[in-house]
């Protein structure tokens, strides 16, 4: 038995099960992390939504909603329209459905699990979609892309965001910078993209979507992108 197993099962770095977590919360471990990373991403969600311009009317789908923070801060502003939530993980669908129970009563609000490789609405059914914290993770990220143009409606609107970019402003110390390029290098060998925002503009310009732009924050996390684009 190597080091790596103990009593037949793959035993996990620390580092390696948070990332394996955020990347699909999973069990008592991913149930907990659920918990963390939704309080822990409410300020960038808070500043993606005020970038979002969400009106009273609008149908808007958030695609890896984790624990449904976005889903709920969306359907405050949406309050004559309807708010989606999809996530991958029954862990996650499960914390998001509680998170907005009064809601999804209401049917103002609906939590579905769901892949962003086919997503389970029909074609034209959102004025926005938005990803936040999510998109690294996307198997094929340009197919995930092309998906969300399938369900928004014409002149409806995408929004990517993440607080890990190449925007990430000189680190305060060495030390920092050390430690904030070390996990920059490693979550990208494992296949997660970390983009700049001249990057996710033209992958969304590749991916159908008009007039994309971007909006940088390179001081907050790991600096803070957040990139619109219009069907
Ligand atoms: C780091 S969490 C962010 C969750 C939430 N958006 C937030 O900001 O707190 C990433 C989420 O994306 C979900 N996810 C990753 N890949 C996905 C995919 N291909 N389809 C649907 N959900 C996905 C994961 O299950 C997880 O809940």
């Amino acid at each position: 038995m190597s080091l790596g197993t103990f009593v037949g099962r793959q035993v996990r770095k620390p580092l390696e099960l948070v990332e394996a977590n955020f990347r699909k919360p999973t069990g008592w471990f991913g149930q907990m992390l659920g918990h963390i990373m939704t309080m822990q991403h409410k300020t960038l969600t808070v500043w993606v939504i005020d970038l979002m311009n969400v009106q009273p009317s609008d149908r808007v789908l958030d695609v890896g909603c984790g624990g449904g923070m976005a889903v709920k801060l969306l359907s405050d502003r949406a309050t004559a329209g309807f708010v989606a939530g999809v996530d991958y993980s029954a862990e996650m669908v499960r914390q998001a459905t509680r998170r907005n129970d009064a809601a999804v009563r209401q049917g103002r609000v609906e939590v579905k699990p769901g892949d962003v490789s086919a997503l389970p609405y029909g074609e034209g059914s959102f004025d926005k979609v938005c990803g936040i914290e999510t998109f690294y993770f996307w198997p094929d990220p340009m197919a995930g892309l092309r998906e969300v143009h399938r369900v928004l409606k014409p002149g409806g609107q995408i929004t990517i965001a993440m607080e890990m970019s190449k925007e990430s402003a000189a680190q305060k110390s060495r030390l920092q910078k050390y430690l904030s390029q070390r996990y920059a290098n490693r979550s990208a060998a494992l296949g997660m993209s970390i983009l700049s925002g001249v990057e996710l503009v033209t992958m969304l310009t590749q991916a159908g979507f008009r007039q994309a732009r971007y909006h940088s924050e390179p001081n907050r996390a790991l600096g803070w992108l957040c990139a619109l684009g219009s069907k």
